[in-house]
Formats: structure tokens, C-alpha cells, sequence
């Protein structure tokens, strides 16, 4: 009899950088494969191991190779998947680096800033259903407090396609529940990654624990959103951000 426990497997994406990498580092020390996707081709400096096999190159910006990219991660999967990550997103600017409000963000911009950061999330988790509840697994989606409250910088396209994605997470944990599959989302608030704007340290100021946070803290969350020790969380969002929301 094989009693070695079968090695857990996780869709991530935008584990390129920021808070994607910190949570790639997390679950490959706890011993999960991780399959990672961003636009980029695996970055040979990525020091964990299987990262070539395990990467994807797909731009969730387009629709229709999200959808193609899916054949390719179920043929890397053994019909089982653990968790799906939610990662990925973008935060368009000005081109004089303000703030891009409903009035003036381009409807191009704002279509493609929800293919990335909601409707990406819906194809990856609708595409990948057997495999998540052949697991019993979990996503998590990685939203804002920009989702829920006018935030200085981050712009309107951004904070909407986020409240949207909150709400998608209450959607999918009431249709995935029945198969097994938790849904949770975490909503960072200012962690120190390439996505933060100049100006930045002037909110830290104002925050109750009066720091940034680091994407280690984050993956921190999200692994717990994926692990048995919130076996019966669901339809949850875990706010990661210094009591910034209070
Ligand atoms: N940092 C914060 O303070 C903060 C606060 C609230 C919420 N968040 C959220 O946390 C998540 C991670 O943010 P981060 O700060 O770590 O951001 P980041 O450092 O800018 O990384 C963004 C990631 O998304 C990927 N990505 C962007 N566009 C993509 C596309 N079209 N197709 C595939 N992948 C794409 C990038 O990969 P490539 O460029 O390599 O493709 C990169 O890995 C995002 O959803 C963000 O909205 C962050």
C-alpha cells in the first residue's frame, strides 16, 4: 500500500512578481507543485523547482487565449487540483502617472482592465471546475480596498472590476459549494510590490499599524484560504491590510 500523501497542486497567476511570487515561494516550501501563468516565459532566476514544466505564458487580457490556455493546464494537472489563485491584476494610470476616473478612462482600457482582473478569474475557475472538485479544492481571488472605497490612486476601471470580483466570489462560493470547492477572496490593501504609486507612504501614515505590508503576509492568508485550516470558510473576504478598512 502507498501511504506517501499525494503532492498538492496550485493554479496561480500573476506569480511573476509582488505578491504572486512571495505566494509561489509559500506553497512550494509547504511542498505543493505550483503551475504558475503571467505573460512572461518562466524567468530562469525563479528558484523553485519544476518552474519551466510548471509555467504557463498566457495573456489574461485576452479572452480568447485564457480560454485556449485552459487545455494546456489541465493536460499539466493528474485530474485533481488543490487550489486556484486569483492573483493577477492591473491598475492602469494617466500617462502623466494620475488617477484614471469615470470620466476619463478609456473604454478599452476599462474593458481590458475587467477581462484581467474578473472575467479571467470566471473562465480559470469555470474551465478548471472538474479538476477543483475532483479535490475538493479552493480558489481565492485577490481583490482590493480599492473594491470597496474611493482610494487615491488606484483608478475607477481598477476599483470596479474588484467590487466586482467580491461579489463574484460570493456568486461562485453558493454554485461551487455543492461540489465540495470553497471560494474566498482576500482584499489587500498597501503591500510593498511594484503596483503601489508615488505618494504611497502618506497613507501608511495613517494607518492603525502605520506600515506596508509585505507580500509574504499576504501569501500568508492565502495559503490559510487553502489549506484545511479553513475547511469551512467560504464566501468570505479576509481584509490584508493594517486595519486600513476600520
Ligand atoms: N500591492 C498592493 O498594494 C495591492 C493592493 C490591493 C490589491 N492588490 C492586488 O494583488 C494582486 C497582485 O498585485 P501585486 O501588487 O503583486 O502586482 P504586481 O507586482 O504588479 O504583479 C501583477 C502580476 O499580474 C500579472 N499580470 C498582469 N497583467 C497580466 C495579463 N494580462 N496576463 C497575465 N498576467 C498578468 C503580472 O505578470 P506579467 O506582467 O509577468 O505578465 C504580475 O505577475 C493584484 O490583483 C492586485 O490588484 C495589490
Amino acid at each position: 500500500m502507498n501511504d506517501t500523501p499525494r503532492q498538492r497542486t496550485l493554479v496561480l497567476t500573476g506569480a511573476s512578481r509582488g505578491i504572486g511570487h512571495a505566494t509561489v515561494k509559500r506553497f512550494s516550501a509547504e511542498g505543493w507543485r505550483v503551475l504558475t501563468c503571467s505573460r512572461q516565459p518562466f524567468d530562469a532566476r525563479c528558484p523553485w523547482p519544476g518552474g519551466a514544466e510548471s509555467h504557463i505564458q498566457i495573456d489574461l487580457a485576452d479572452p480568447s487565449d485564457t480560454i485556449r490556455a485552459i487545455d494546456e493546464i489541465r493536460e499539466k494537472l493528474d485530474g485533481r487540483l488543490d487550489a486556484l489563485v486569483n492573483n493577477a491584476g492591473v491598475s492602469p494610470k494617466a500617462e502623466d502617472g494620475g488617477r484614471l476616473n469615470t470620466i476619463n478612462t478609456d473604454l478599452r482600457t476599462w474593458g481590458q482592465v475587467f477581462h484581467v482582473n474578473f472575467f479571467a478569474p470566471v473562465v480559470l475557475a469555470r474551465g478548471l471546475q472538474a479538476e477543483l472538485t475532483g479535490a475538493k479544492g479552493a480558489i481565492v481571488n485577490v481583490t482590493s480596498i480599492a473594491g470597496a472605497r474611493v482610494h487615491p490612486f488606484a483608478g475607477a476601471a481598477y476599483a470596479t472590476s474588484k467590487a466586482a470580483l467580491a461579489a463574484l466570489t460570493r456568486e461562485m462560493a453558493h454554485d461551487y459549494g455543492p461540489m465540495g470547492v470553497r471560494v474566498n477572496a482576500i482584499a489587500p490593501g498597501e503591500v510593498e510590490t511594484s503596483i503601489l504609486s508615488p505618494g504611497t507612504d502618506r497613507i501608511v501614515d495613517t494607518l492603525p499599524l502605520r506600515r506596508l505590508g509585505q507580500p509574504a503576509e499576504v501569501a500568508d492568508v492565502i495559503y490559510f484560504l487553502c489549506s484545511s485550516q479553513s475547511s469551512y470558510v467560504t464566501g468570505t473576504e479576509i481584509e490584508v491590510n493594517a486595519g486600513q478598512h476600520v
